[in-house]
């Protein structure tokens, strides 16, 4: 008889680190990584390529329905996002598949076939799976659940600390609120606005090192495991 892994159900605002911390705490507790902000990704990339033709909801929520995604994890231990054969990882960090994505996001019927799929990832337990409503509504009695928070002016300066090494000119004033507008739209969304659950873990991360949270969420899994 095998032991019943948990499902660790990790939400939080978008640069609260989470698919970092996921990632992690996924490779050292020996759990399936799953980003379910991928699935939304990947719908949108979708959408894209189709056109402006594909953007009704009766046609995103086919998409939805039909969406040959996958998750591999390569050499260096990274999760790679597939659609088909195709591996999509960087093409579902482009700014218009993020813009379309927080859009189809809304749509009810967008979001029904992507829950049932990501409750179907975790139906055998043993899975970190990271988005905005993992621990509230697609694994409201997940075993772990955690609400990862940092205050927009870290979550902007760690973006803003980001976009100058890569050589981009925003100033911290625009990077600081488009955190805000992204927490707006998440938070305030009627359809699975993000929140924590009432019996969830919040964690603020405001000067912490992904290390350190990594560890402290390796100690609340190693807890659960440990026979009471
Ligand atoms: O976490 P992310 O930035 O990759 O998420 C992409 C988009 O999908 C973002 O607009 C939030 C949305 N999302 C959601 O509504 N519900 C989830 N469980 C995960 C992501």
């Amino acid at each position: 008889m095998t032991t019943r892994q948990p499902v660790v159900a990790i939400d939080g605002p978008a640069g609260s680190g989470k698919s970092t911390v996921a990632q992690l705490l996924a490779r050292r507790a020996g759990l399936q990584f799953i980003s379910s902000g991928a699935m939304y990704r990947a719908v949108a990339l979708t959408a894209l390529r189709e056109g402006t033709a594909a953007m009704s909801p009766e046609r995103l929520a086919a998409i939805a329905a039909a969406l040959p995604i996958r998750f591999t994890t390569d050499a260096a231990g990274t999760v790679r996002t597939w659609l088909g054969d195709e591996d999509v990882t960087d093409a579902l960090r482009r700014t218009d598949v993020t813009e379309v994505a927080a859009v189809i996001a809304k749509i009810p019927a967008v979001r029904a076939h992507l829950v049932a799929r990501q409750r179907a990832y975790g139906a055998e337990g043993g899975i970190v799976m990271e988005g905005r409503d993992i621990q509230t509504v697609v694994f409201p009695d997940a075993e772990i659940k955690v609400f990862l928070d940092a205050s927009a002016e870290e979550r902007a300066t760690r973006r803003w600390k980001e976009l100058r090494a890569a050589g981009s000119p925003e100033s911290y004033a625009t990077v600081l609120a488009d955190v805000r507008a992204r927490d707006r739209s998440d938070r305030e969304r009627a359809v699975a606005p993000l929140h924590a659950a009432p019996d969830a873990i919040t964690l603020n991360t405001d000067g912490l090192s992904i290390d350190a949270v990594v560890a402290k969420l390796q100690e609340i899994v190693e807890a659960w495991r440990t026979p009471r």
